[in-house]
């Protein structure tokens, strides 16, 4: 199939660029479009078809629950259930805005969007390229993020036609995301509001809206027994093709081991990256260094991560070293997307 294109710009009324778009969703198609967080593979959540489409196009396993997008908060009431007092206190709190709530679902939501759970994921972004395609289409948009599964998510248009040109309708190119993590996930169906996904918004963000939280244990434990309770979080996921390991400890023993280390491999002939912090890049030798950002600036880090992760394909690289990014507000974000991605290889000196 041929996938339309549509450029935002930003000097013209958005309503009438995202017209096409919305009476594509409408009539069961796929469309692409820019969140904040990162671009998601829109298609009309109550329709069976369109879930069925949206997971072959990705390849995604069809037991992986997708988002559901609205665009005003009064949406909510005709999906789910059940609203909890927590999930009105962090809806009030962080709506519009990278935060997925997951609510008990009543019958509107087929069980295909919903992986065949009972419970929906429900998120209200801020981009206004999202919210005015949601205003224009009229529909429930389900979206996951938009690459092929196992890739990392992809932060700019040119990403996801990378994966997904010719496989689905159209793409909304809206430019760059700005913060380039997927949502923070949260459970509200439990007494304890619990964190499946850890993203832009923290814990201790949550707790301070709601008192008590915690994150689920499935995603801190290295235990393959203790499962993650987002489907999603269970799958390897990111992953570069070549070796990526994360070396953690002191900026200078850091340094010293990932310049011997690229020295070994070099030795027997490995293309070798190393994944580093601007401060520190002009410290290693005979690598190509990728500097993601500043360790005063996370958010810098965040926005650039993926599109890194996608980079050292494109540039063949077979050995990949990685600083550790423990920055104080998304760190956990961040270093979770990480250790997936390098299957969780540490060093820790
Ligand atoms: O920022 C985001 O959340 C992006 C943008 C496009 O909104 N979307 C996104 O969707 O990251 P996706 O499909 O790539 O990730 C959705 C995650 C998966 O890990 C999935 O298992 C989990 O949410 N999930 C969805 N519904 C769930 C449910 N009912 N219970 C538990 N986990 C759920
Ligand atoms: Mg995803």
């Amino acid at each position: 199939m041929e996938t339309k294109y549509f450029t935002i710009d930003e000097t013209k009324e958005l309503k009438d660029q995202v017209k096409e778009a919305g009476d594509i969703l409408k009539n069961g198609g796929l469309v692409a479009f820019p969140t904040e967080t990162v671009y998601g593979l829109g298609g009309d959540a109550k329709n069976k078809d369109a879930s069925k489409a949206i997971y072959a196009a990705k390849g995604r396993p069809s037991d992986n629950p997708l988002i559901v997008h609205i665009p005003d908060v009064s949406w909510v009431d005709g999906i789910v259930s059940e609203i909890p007092e927590a999930a009105k206190k962090l809806a009030d709190a962080f709506w519009p805005g990278p935060m997925t709530l997951i609510f008990k679902k009543n019958d509107v939501i087929p069980l295909e969007t919903t992986g065949g759970l009972d419970t929906v994921a429900v998120r209200l972004p801020s981009h206004p390229v999202a919210r005015a395609l949601m205003e224009e289409s009229g529909v429930y948009i389900a979206a996951p993020s938009a690459n092929t599964s196992g890739r990392p998510s992809p932060t700019k248009a040119k990403h996801v036609a990378e994966d997904l040109s010719g496989k689905i309708d159209a793409i909304i190119d809206g430019g760059e995301v700005n913060i380039g993590l997927e949502s923070t996930i949260i459970d509200v169906t439990e007494d304890i509001p619990t964190i499946l996904r850890p993203g832009y918004i923290s814990l201790d963000d949550v707790k301070a809206v709601v008192g008590e939280a915690r994150m689920d244990p499935g995603i801190l434990s290295k235990d393959s027994n203790v499962r993650p309770k987002a489907p999603g979080m269970r799958y390897r996921h990111y992953a570069p093709k070549g070796n990526l390991i994360v070396v953690n400890g002191e900026k200078e023993k850091v340094c010293a081991y990932i310049n011997e280390q690229i020295q070994n491999a070099k030795d027997l002939g490995k293309k070798v990256a190393v994944l580093s912090s601007s401060e520190t890049a002009s410290m290693y030798e005979n690598a190509k260094v990728y500097a993601i950002g500043s360790l005063n600036d996370e958010e810098e880090i965040a926005r650039n991560l993926y599109d890194v992760l996608r980079r050292f394909d494109e540039e063949e690289m077979e050995l990949i070293f990685s600083e550790a990014f423990e920055t104080p507000h998304i760190g956990q974000a961040i270093m979770n997307r990480l250790l997936k991605a390098a299957g969780h290889q540490v060093v820790s000196l």
